[in-house]
């Protein structure tokens, strides 16, 4: 077993996803390759779930951690809604069978058009992220013969502690509304037309890995219920956000269930139980459950600088070149020869192509590694730069291993264009 990668493991020197061999499913299914335990993604569900028993909940898998369809069907099934943040994400819940009633709508920019199409399809309520934003809303509503359920995403002012571009709840960062302006916020929501305010929410960052801040914006945000109920306006549900941390190398973040238990005392402590209480977890969901696997191309060793070459770059995999982001990777076969330090680059044409830095590793040529703990933000944030069709994805129960989606091809990578004649 790998650290934080439960459902990944080396068997007899090969490494295994569940009951499924890596390197057979690369030559199967080809590289680069995204592989995903369903085993581990249901696992970490479980964790919300035991914290929720027994109350009023709603877990909404915030997807944009990993969109493909499979995955948002194994939540949809599992009973989650879905904390989506465009009309593309929206689209893609309802084609992977998820209950539109039970999706939320965040994002600081949402347009008219996002706004007409949720209202249509029925969602749960907009994580509403500012006044100007309530306004268009409430006309949207209006033209629409509809009402929107609206939750004000309140910006606590709470340091997260984690990387800055992906902290959130911090006065200096552009989402939700500012603590201060909250109530006033709420009396010009109660009082537009076409809105009905049900409930306030707060998402304070990402890879967060001690509970403190947590706790901290909890606090921040019951005052303000209490504030804003005390003009008579009813808030039936708390929307804690995502943000709980994995482990990549060697951070402990708290499980889940220990995260929600000491939230959960806070609000029975303070009195707030009989609230409906909602989550929007992503990377805590999916994070470890997948691994990126990859084949050696290349060895370059050099007088300054050993490199790695493999076929997956940053188009497949962007985390470590945007976020500096320190990603496990290992051989998919240990061999027994002392390991070499390596640079493991991509393919692609930029210096900041690299997946992983000085890393010991005993490979040659034609091997496969995995990257692991790359089931978030993975797939999700892959693009087509120098013209690379996506990773293919295959979903892993058992020994049961299923293409999710094709790799991508040249062909589809032009579909939608035009020549000039
Ligand atoms: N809710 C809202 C409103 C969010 O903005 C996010 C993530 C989530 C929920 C889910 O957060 P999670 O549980 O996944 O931490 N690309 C970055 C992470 C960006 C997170 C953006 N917002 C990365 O690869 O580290």
């Amino acid at each position: 077993m790998l650290p934080g990668a439960p459902h990944v493991a080396y068997r007899d020197g090969l490494l295994f996803v569940e009951d499924c061999e890596l390197n057979a499913l690369a030559a199967e299914f080809g590289t680069p390759l995204y592989v995903y335990s369903q085993t581990a993604m249901l696992a970490s569900l479980a964790s919300y779930q035991r914290a929720l028993a027994g109350r009023d909940h709603l877990i909404c898998y915030a997807m944009k951690a990993n969109s493909s369809l499979a995955v948002l069907q194994t939540f949809a099934r599992a009973g989650c809604g879905f904390d989506i943040v465009s009309v593309g994400e929206l689209e893609r819940a309802i084609a992977a069978g998820g209950d539109t009633a039970k999706v939320m709508f965040s994002g600081v920019g949402k347009t008219r058009h996002e706004m007409r199409r949720a209202l249509e399809v029925g969602v749960l309520c907009f994580n509403v992220e500012s006044e100007a934003e309530l306004d268009v809303l409430s006309q949207v509503a209006v033209q629409s013969g509809l009402t929107a359920k609206v939750s004000l995403r309140v910006n606590p002012d709470v340091d997260p502690r984690t990387h800055p571009y992906i902290s959130t709840g911090l006065k200096g960062n552009k989402f939700g509304i500012a603590h201060e302006r909250a109530v006033a916020a709420y009396l010009r929501a109660a009082a537009l037309p076409g809105l009905e305010v049900t409930g306030i929410d707060f998402h304070i960052g990402s890879q967060i890995t001690e509970a403190a801040p947590y706790l901290e914006a909890l606090d921040r945000l019951l005052d303000l219920v209490e504030g804003v109920e005390a003009h008579g306006i009813a808030l039936h549900h708390i929307d804690l956000g995502g943000g709980l941390g994995i482990t990549y190398a060697d951070e402990q973040p708290p499980s889940a269930e220990a995260l929600l238990s000491a939230l959960l005392e806070r609000i029975d402590e303070r009195g707030h139980s009989h609230r409906r209480i909602l989550f929007e977890p992503g990377r805590s969901l999916v994070g470890n459950a997948g691994v990126l696997v990859s084949e050696v191309l290349y060895l370059k060793p050099s007088s300054v600088k050993n490199f790695c070459v493999v076929d997956a770059g940053m188009n497949d995999l962007i985390r470590p070149a945007l976020y500096q982001a320190w990603m496990r990777i290992a051989a998919c076969t240990l061999r027994d020869e002392p390991p070499v330090i390596w640079d493991v680059v991509g393919p692609v044409c930029e210096s900041g192509d690299w997946l992983g830095r000085e890393r010991p590793l005993a490979v040659k040529a034609g091997d496969c590694v995995a990257v692991l703990s790359a089931g978030a933000y993975g797939m999700s944030l892959a693009s087509n730069y120098n013209s690379r069709g996506r990773a293919a994805e295959v979903m892993v129960s058992g020994a049961d291993a299923r293409l999710i989606r094709d790799r991508e091809q040249p062909a589809d990578l032009m579909h939608g264009e035009h020549l000039l004649d």
